[in-house]
């Protein structure tokens, strides 16, 4: 590794989680709504003849916008220092900056958020349960309590559609749901095979993400039956593409359907099944302004940033400055599959350091959620380990999201089990092809868990680990959780209660070897700190080495600038300063 001074890491560290980053959202007559990292935080604008208009005051917990000429922005915000308890606010576009608060609600974890124009329906979780509300922002009532791990998705004012694991039966299913909003009925869509995803009201009807074993389909539900059938489009390149992942769903007002579909973390956008050309890499969002096409754009080395498509070519709308010396810290990309125990293989990205030679020090970067997956997109996490001098190897363990159900559905029920092993291969596969001399292990929330897992269960495969946000004990955080992650909870250990202890990392505290850096939100509502404090207690007792880092006044949730670096300096100097023991 290139010796170089904490003060210059500081300082590219600074420059690094300095650069702005765009998405867009919607488009208003000659202005584009866009969100954007930027001013320190999350934050949401107009942006018209070059100029960026505020249009929240506070933090940005959620939000959400018509795609198409809104009128107003409802934004969730955090009022309980992180603990993930929400609040509405209404921002008219009219007077951006005025937020007007939605008096009559209880705090809660807003979870589906959607704005009709006159009504604001939502759905969030207490201790107590998991709900769907409806407010016009002066009157707030409950229209249904919501079963299992579940969130609406659309609504049109009179019906609410969404999606969860409805049925405790069949955990691993997600299933569709539709509510009168006037009278609570509530009717449920199991489709044939796979789970439902981003449920929309369009012009044709109620339009789904059907995920599958190894493919997604567009369907068209009946509301009368509540059957469906698959969604015929006027052009088939979408069809004949075959997406393994549709991760975005949406309706121009002239009825086209806007798609981004992809496979192996990258995505294309579609237009009424039309593929458009464009950059190879992941697109999260995408509107339509006549023949242009506005989308949301990054991949692993190019911060995620606005574009413009017309007539195949390609224009940046907005983009953050990069420092010059960027391209050459994050020298290459690799996508690989790596062979784990039982003959499966695992989608691993691989972010290569120019600041280190091959083989280098590497760091396995474990994802959270573990319905998420790393992709070829902008991670300031794995961005700023490559500058440090480190590869950065991303396995898409089992249980990933954007490799169809099967493989989603393979960590259902044995948590700290398989998943594990595809992080382990991972590593091991760094070691033999020439991209790690020493390894290490770091990942925030399910990736911290996973850290956690690697040092209890795996010991001596990392030189160390870096627990975020992490889960040391599922019984505990079961009594600690809300209704909603209760549900997600069972939801990973379907009826196998004695697991929940057994695969929980507490129970292993005597087989830690290597040194612990935990990094823990005091208050996080999702990983709560109390079990991992029990862990520290125990690994202290027996004499184990590890720091520790409690970032007070936060949550779960990272929405600052100040969120990201108070998460990753204590990572980055604890790996630094192992790496410089290692050397020599
Ligand atoms: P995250 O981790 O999704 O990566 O933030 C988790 C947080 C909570 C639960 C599982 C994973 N839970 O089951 O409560």
């Amino acid at each position: 590794m290139q010796a170089r001074s904490i003060s210059d890491i500081m300082r590219e560290l600074e420059s690094l989680v300095s650069i702005e980053l765009y998405a867009t959202r919607a488009i208003r007559g000659e202005s584009l709504l866009v969100s954007a990292l930027r001013e320190g935080q999350l934050n949401i604008y107009l942006y018209s003849d070059g100029t960026l208009t505020r249009v929240n005051r506070g933090i940005v917990s959620n939000y959400t916008v018509k795609t198409y000429n809104p009128s107003r922005v409802v934004i969730a915000r955090d009022v309980a220092k992180g603990r993930e308890l929400h609040k509405l606010y209404i921002v008219d576009l009219d007077e951006p900056g005025v937020e007007k608060p939605v008096e009559d609600m209880e705090p809660l974890r807003v979870l589906g958020l959607v704005d009709t124009g006159d009504m604001i329906v939502f759905s969030g979780a207490t201790m107590q349960g998991n709900g769907l509300y409806i407010t016009d922002g002066s009157e707030t009532r409950k229209v249904k309590d919501l079963p299992g791990f579940a969130m609406v998705t659309d609504s049109d004012g009179r019906h609410a559609v969404g999606v969860g694991a409805l049925d405790p039966l069949q955990p691993s299913m997600f299933q569709l749901f539709l509510v009168d909003l006037e009278t609570g009925d509530m009717k449920v869509h199991k489709p044939r095979e796979g789970s439902v995803f981003h449920a929309r009201i369009t012009s044709r009807g109620i339009v789904y993400v059907n995920a599958r074993s190894e493919d997604s389909k567009l369907m068209l539900l009946d509301p009368g039956s509540m059957e469906a059938r698959e969604l015929e489009l006027p052009y088939s390149d979408l069809s004949e593409y075959k997406p393994v992942m549709i991760t975005y769903l949406d309706e121009a007002p002239d009825g086209r359907l806007v798609v981004v579909a992809g496979r192996d973390g990258r995505s294309r956008v579609f237009v009424d099944g039309k593929s458009i050309p464009g950059p190879e890499g992941l697109y999260a969002s995408a509107l339509l302004d006549g023949d242009r096409v506005i989308a949301t754009y990054t991949s692993l080395r190019t911060p995620t940033r606005v574009i413009e498509i017309s007539s195949g070519e390609t224009r940046v709308v907005l983009a953050g400055r990069t420092p010059d010396w960027l391209e050459q810290a994050l020298s290459g990309i690799d996508y690989v599959y790596v062979d784990s125990f039982d003959g499966e293989r695992v989608p691993t990205f691989i972010l290569y350091s120019g600041r280190t030679g091959r083989p280098g020090p590497t760091v396995v970067l474990v994802h959270g959620g573990p319905f998420a997956a790393d992709m070829d997109a902008w991670s300031v996490m794995a961005a700023s380990l490559a500058i440090l001098g480190f590869h950065v190897v991303m396995p898409n363990y089992r249980g990933s999201v954007g490799y169809g159900e099967r493989w989603r559905n393979k960590i259902i029920g044995d948590v700290c089990g398989g998943e594990l092993e595809d992080v382990v291969s991972a590593a091991r596969w760094a070691s033999d092809n020439g991209v790690a001399n020493r390894l290490y292990i770091m990942g925030y929330s399910y990736g911290g868990f996973m850290t956690m897992c690697a040092l209890t269960r795996k010991p001596g495969v990392f030189k160390a680990g870096v627990a975020g946000a992490s889960v040391v004990d599922w019984v505990e955080m079961y009594e600690l959780s809300d209704a909603a992650f209760r549900s997600f909870i069972d939801m990973l250990f379907p009826g196998m209660k004695e697991e929940r202890k057994t695969r929980s990392p507490i129970s292993y505290v005597d087989n830690l070897q290597e040194p612990l850096c935990i990094i823990h939100p005091q208050n996080d509502s999702r990983t709560p700190l109390k079990p991992v404090l029990r862990f520290m207690m125990e690994a202290l007792e027996k004499g184990k080495r590890y720091e520790a880092h409690i970032i007070p006044d936060m949550g779960h949730a990272v929405n600052t600038v100040d969120d990201i670096v108070k998460i990753l300096l204590p990572a980055i100097l604890f790996l630094k300063r192992l790496e410089e023991s290692q050397e020599g």
